[in-house]
């Protein structure tokens, strides 16, 4: 049989397809628009996604026995608000997890609200990029859209629903909400109250492995599918990555470089640390995960070489790059704002260090730096907390990059691990599919079977060592830049 994952991501969905044994047999990409309406606004339209998905569907399965597609699943980026009217016409643009508008919110939920009861409520505080402060944004901003609010989804629950019909998310993805009692697997009656909405307008919850219903007739029949396809929750793309690259179990820890940059660690237990500092979510192998999320990451690479250099020869950029653990440059990779771990949606990028010598190679450096280091403020935060990680798997558009993984690796003195496939939320989506078909009993059986490590990148001590002067530097600058940006 086969199996598709769906990975709705910033930039483009990609949908791959695989068969019961894990080998892919193909992949296709169709992007689409993303809008900045206003300066850290971030929004895109859900009827782009539903018409790329049809259309990748099609070209993935244009050369197969069309009839073995057994079942779909997704991985879909995180926390943006989708509303529905009576009609289930979409009342506004999704506003995505990168948006910054919802400063005011944010400080409401925590601070009149409290972190503390919003952890207890949640196991989390509220980030801008959350989808609670977005509801209380649309409250206070737009009440009209607000009072036509039937149903609140997520992105991939968006195709979920038009593929299948079924209003349904899963606990990965709706843990990212602010609405959900992450340790208790339910929605949290307190936090639809201080929202002003109520529980019919949200979801119906699953494991990311459950089944929500099987194909529309009239798409399996466009398609050329059979009607029995089974459309299974599925995951926040971290989630779904996870499962891609292996990450489930007690103390597994993957690195995704993609739009944003995640550090995810999967935990048996339900854990959450002091200050909120990490997300703390329920994972798609019905576990838990801490995670931090710095939100522009592979993205600050694209809008260095593609918006400022104008070029699309990344390689050759790097090329250029000599000594590494000296630059003295240093770049803040926050272009939209900060998540993990300042929580910050109004600081802003800077390059810091500059001399009448510095080099163009030298700012490209800084930028893969920036966003190594960023990632290493929220390893810092785990380590905190007592957790040893000394391992990580590496996935995501950046991760494609030998020089990036060398410089990961001995930014954050962690051994990294390549899996064999880096489209992490694509392959999890499509192992998810399989587990929900009945292909494999658990997530743990899938992954074990599925995924393979090709490659390992091991920290060198003498660089690590250099790595760690640099970012004590890089730690001081954000507290000192922050206030220029209120
Ligand atoms: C995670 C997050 C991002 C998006 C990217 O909290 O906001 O990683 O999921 O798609």
């Amino acid at each position: 049989m086969l199996y598709i994952g769906i990975d709705l991501g910033t930039s483009a969905v990609k949908l791959l397809m695989m068969d019961g044994t894990g080998k892919i047999c193909k992949i296709v990409s169709k992007e689409y628009p993303l809008y900045f309406p206003h300066p850290g606004w971030s929004e895109q339209n859900p009827c782009d996604w539903y018409e790329k998905t049809l259309e990748g569907l099609k070209e993935l399965t244009a050369d197969c026995n069309r009839a073995e597609v057994a079942g779909i699943s997704f991985g879909g980026q995180m926390h943006g608000l989708v509303a529905l009217d009576e009609n289930d016409e979409v009342i506004r643009p999704a506003i995505l997890w990168n948006d910054g508008r919802t400063g005011e919110e944010t400080d409401y939920l925590n601070q009149v609200i409290g972190k503390e009861k919003l952890s207890a409520y949640t196991a989390n505080i509220a980030f801008a990029g959350f989808t609670a402060p977005k509801i209380l944004w649309m409250k206070n901003n737009e009440p009209e859209n607000f009072a036509r609010i039937r149903k609140i989804m997520l992105p991939k629950d968006y195709l979920a629903y038009c593929l299948s019909g079924s209003f349904c998310t899963d606990l990965s993805d709706a843990s990212g909400m602010l609405l959900l009692d992450v340790k208790n697997r339910c929605w949290s009656e307190a936090m639809m109250a201080i929202c002003g909405i109520t529980k019919e307008q949200l979801p119906d919850l699953y494991e990311s492995y459950e089944v929500v219903g099987t194909l529309k007739p009239e798409l399996a029949e466009q398609l050329g599918f059979s009607k029995d396809v089974k459309i299974i929750a599925g995951a926040g793309d971290n989630a779904a990555a996870a499962v891609g690259t292996g990450t489930v179990g007690e103390g597994s820890c993957n690195i995704s470089l993609g739009t944003s940059g995640t550090i995810f660690i999967s935990s048996a237990n339900f854990r959450v640390d002091d200050h909120n500092a990490l997300h703390s979510f329920d994972h798609a192998d019905g576990s838990y995960h801490l995670m931090g999320c710095m939100l522009s990451a592979a993205s600050c690479n694209k809008w260095w070489n593609e918006e400022i250099l104008s070029t699309n020869d990344y390689q050759a950029e790097q090329a250029g790059i000599g000594a590494l653990g000296e630059n003295p440059v240093f770049f803040l990779p926050y272009l939209m704002g900060e998540r993990s771990p300042h929580n910050d949606p109004d600081v802003r990028g800077c390059f810091l260090g500059m001399s009448m010598d510095t080099t163009r190679a030298q700012m490209t450096q800084a930028v893969l730096e920036g966003v190594a280091f960023g990632l290493r403020d929220s390893l810092e935060v785990a380590r905190s907390l007592g957790i040893t990680i000394e391992c990580s798997k590496i996935c995501g558009g950046g991760a494609k990059s030998p020089l990036w993984r060398k410089i990961i690796a001995n930014v954050m003195d962690l051994e990294l691990e390549v899996p064999e496939n880096e489209e992490g939320p694509a392959l999890g989506g499509a192992m998810l599919a399989a587990v929900g078909c009945g292909e494999y009993p658990d997530v743990k059986s899938a992954v074990s079977r599925i995924v393979k490590v090709v490659e390992r990148i091991s920290p060198d001590p003498e660089l690590v060592a250099k790595y760690e002067v640099q970012y004590r530097k890089f730690r001081n600058m954000y507290p000192a830049v922050k206030e220029l940006f209120r």
